[in-house]
């Protein structure tokens, strides 16, 4: 229980979780409306994002987001992101809203980042994990925002999956692990962003932290603030000449959840520290049904029948698009091992390597 700091147990499935498509593009108004009153009387709504499907509550019930904990399974130490539909209504849950925020926001919002700010008492500790600070976004996807708007209160929303899974891009994946555990999923197509926001907390006394890698990059946060950031440790760095000083120097901020497994897919992943297709030979030739995330551009013929291969773009954007149900299909394939072909070193794939590192991580 997050009040209580006690585990929360998974139970059997409890209720019909209903299923309802709407346009990406331009939702209509009475199936928004019906999962906004879905969200008012303190049930779970899972709705499409720029970035995965998120699982949604009213933030300021207290009931309804201790609700997101057991159907996700997930450990009441790890705070939920708050939704909202602008800037102002942030300010409305936040204790200070300082000039980097607004900076940030004005760049940013709608879109994947994420502010963490000191919270107002009003903000549930369900939603903090007890903690003094709230994560807040404004999320850019035409169904998060109208349901948001809709809605009229702020939303709670981690990632729609149970705790420590691969995080859903598709309304599919959602369902994979919380059918009969939520009441409504809104089914607006794939998410064009494919992993999550950028976490980036703003303390009064030192440097902007960046928690948790995402799309927006540090290079785009410190252009933006016209000063140094510093990458949380616990998440991986860009290339050491660029920032390992500086992120040695800060000392690092609570980042609840951030060192755990996660975004993991059943069969072991493995990442490749050289040439991929090497280290998927040896596991086929071990008689491993495996699965490679491979490059486009690599050379993946004449590969065994047990060797499935998905061919991965090469630009950072255009992977993070497709990582995660690449990994939901190897899981449905299914495959005993997942070899990922090794990404570059840079700052734009901070968030992706950062991604393979937590689900490599053995169970
Ligand atoms: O893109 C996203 O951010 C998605 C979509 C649905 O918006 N949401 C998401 O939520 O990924 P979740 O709960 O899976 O991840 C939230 C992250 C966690 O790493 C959590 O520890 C961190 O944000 N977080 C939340 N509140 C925090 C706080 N007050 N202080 C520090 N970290 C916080
Ligand atoms: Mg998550």
């Amino acid at each position: 229980d997050p009040l209580t700091g006690t585990d929360v147990r998974i139970f059997p499935a409890p209720m019909e979780t209903e299923l309802l498509t709407v346009n990406p593009a331009a939702p209509e108004p009475d199936r928004i409306a019906r999962a906004a009153d879905v969200l008012r009387c303190g049930g779970l709504v899972a709705f499409p994002t720029e970035t995965v499907y998120g699982l949604g509550a009213a933030a300021l019930n207290a009931t309804a987001v201790r609700r997101i904990f057991e159907a996700k399974g997930r450990p009441s130490h790890n705070p939920v992101i708050v939704h909202v539909a602008d800037a102002d209504e942030a300010r409305t849950v936040v204790a200070a809203w300082p000039e980097a925020a607004q900076a940030l926001a004005e760049q940013f919002w709608p879109g994947p980042l994420t502010l963490v700010l000191p919270r107002r008492p009003e903000v549930p500790d369900a939603v903090t994990a007890g903690g003094p600070t709230v994560a807040l976004r404004v999320p850019s996807h035409h169904v998060a925002l109208a349901l948001i708007r809709a809605a009229g209160v702020p939303v709670a929303a981690p990632s729609a999956n149970i705790s420590t899974s691969v995080s859903p891009t598709r309304a599919a994946h959602v369902l994979r692990t919380l059918d009969g555990r939520i009441d409504l999923v809104l089914d607006g197509g794939p998410c064009p962003g494919g992993i999550e926001s950028t976490v980036l907390a703003l303390p009064h006394d030192g440097p902007p932290c960046i928690l948790r890698p995402g799309l927006i990059t540090r290079a785009q946060i410190e252009a933006v603030l016209g000063r140094e950031v510093v990458v949380s440790s616990g998440t991986p760095q860009t290339s050491p000449a660029s920032s390992s000083e500086s992120a040695s120097a800060a000392a690092p901020l609570p980042s609840p959840g951030l060192l755990e497994r996660h975004y993991a897919p059943h069969a072991p992943l493995i990442l490749a520290s050289g040439d991929g297709r090497t280290v998927v030979q040896s596991f086929a030739g071990q008689g491993f049904r495996t699965g490679w995330l491979a490059f486009e551009d690599e050379d993946s013929a004449n590969l065994p029948p047990s060797v499935h291969v998905t061919a991965m773009p090469r630009d950072p954007a255009g992977y993070a698009a497709r990582i995660y149900a690449a990994l939901h299909d190897l899981d449905a394939l299914p495959v005993d091992r997942i070899v990922a072909s090794r990404l570059p070193d840079t700052d734009d794939w901070a968030a992706l390597r950062d991604r393979l590192k937590r689900a490599a991580v053995p169970r």
